[in-house]
Parts: C-alpha cells; sequence; structure tokens
C-alpha cells in the first residue's frame, strides 16, 4: 500500500499477554460448560488460534463469514452471512471471537443470529474495541484492549486485504509529502 506508514500500536509480546490474560477469565467462566466458539472470518483467525492455545478447558470451533457492503476504512450498516456455523448451538454457550469493535453493528447482527437458533447463552470475545465510535449498544463481555479511533492493522487484521500476515498491530497513517 503506497502513500501509506504502519506505526506499532502493539507488539506481538503485548498481544500474548492481553491473550493469556483474557484464556485464563474464559476457562474460569466456562469450565464444565459446553463451550462453542464463533470466530468471525477473516480478521479473527490469528486471535482465534492463539487463544484456545491458551485456554485450559475442552472447546468446540466454528466460523461465520459476513459480508458488510463497501470496503475500504469504512464499516457498513448493512450485514449478511456467505458462511454460516455448521455446528448446532442450541443449548450450548457460543462465544463470539471478534479482532476489533467500531460501530458494534457486526456484533449486533450477529449476536441477534445466532440467538435464533436458542443457545444457553452468546458472549463476545474481541481483541480490540474502539469504544468511542459505538453507535449501537453492544457490550463486550472479554476485551483484550481498547484502542483510539485509529485504522489498525496485522495480526489477521486487514486494509483492503493487505497486512493481515503481520505478527504486530500497528495504526495506519498517510504520508504527508509535503514534509
Ligand atoms: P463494526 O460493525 O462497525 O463494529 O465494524 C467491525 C468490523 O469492521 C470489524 O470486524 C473489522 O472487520 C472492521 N474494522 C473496524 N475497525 C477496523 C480497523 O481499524 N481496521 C481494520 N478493520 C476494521
Ligand atoms: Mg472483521
Amino acid at each position: 500500500m503506497e502513500g501509506y506508514r504502519l506505526n506499532r500500536l502493539f507488539s506481538r509480546e503485548q498481544v500474548a499477554s492481553t491473550i493469556k490474560r483474557l484464556a485464563e477469565q474464559i476457562s474460569r467462566d466456562y469450565r464444565d460448560r459446553e463451550l462453542v466458539l464463533v470466530c468471525i472470518l477473516k480478521g479473527a483467525f490469528m486471535f482465534l488460534s492463539d487463544l484456545v492455545r491458551e485456554l485450559q478447558i475442552p472447546v468446540k470451533i466454528d466460523f461465520v463469514r459476513l459480508a458488510s457492503y463497501g470496503s475500504g476504512m469504512k464499516s457498513s450498516a448493512s450485514i449478511e452471512i456467505t458462511k454460516d456455523i455448521e455446528l448446532p448451538i442450541e443449548g450450548k454457550d457460543v462465544l463470539i471471537i471478534e479482532d476489533i469493535v467500531d460501530s458494534g453493528r457486526t456484533l449486533q447482527f450477529l449476536k441477534d443470529r445466532l440467538s435464533l437458533a436458542n443457545p444457553r447463552s452468546v458472549k463476545i470475545c474481541a481483541l480490540l474495541d474502539k469504544k468511542a465510535r459505538r453507535e449501537v449498544e453492544i457490550e463486550v463481555d472479554y476485551l483484550g484492549k481498547e484502542v483510539e479511533d485509529v485504522f489498525v492493522v496485522g495480526y489477521g487484521i486487514d486494509f483492503n486485504e493487505a497486512y493481515r500476515y503481520l505478527p504486530d498491530i500497528h495504526y495506519v497513517t498517510p504520508i504527508d509529502h509535503k514534509r
């Protein structure tokens, strides 16, 4: 991506210790439950894979892929499921695994949608949260780190499909050519 600079926000070590803390909380809260993790593709794939390796309880894993209209830096209000879960979740405890929360519309949509299948509970685990940008009332039950209103990439999170592979988390700023 030309014209943009990446500025490191969280190192891979900071991400790892954040995930350890989340995994301890989740392992404690869901002991002796039947937990199904529902990972939102693609952004949360790296977070999910590191999180499950820190958990001390058995879990099942499923994936959804959501499409929101428009690409680039803005998330949109119109959302649909392009790949649904395949496991039955009726009577199960469900924990949605998301990379980053912005307006909250994606999570509100998915939480409502999964609730139709009568799970025992549906909660949310998100690595990052831009709380200041929330447009709907949605609670993150397990939060990694709050971030300012910046555009972040890396650790699974993309900018038009670039930068997902990076192990650290960065924020993007335009390069000022006048200087
Ligand atoms: P929301 O529906 O407005 O909460 O947007 C959440 C979705 O927008 C996330 O799943 C991300 O895919 C995307 N998103 C929000 N903020 C960022 C960001 O800073 N970088 C990359 N993707 C983002
Ligand atoms: Mg996403």
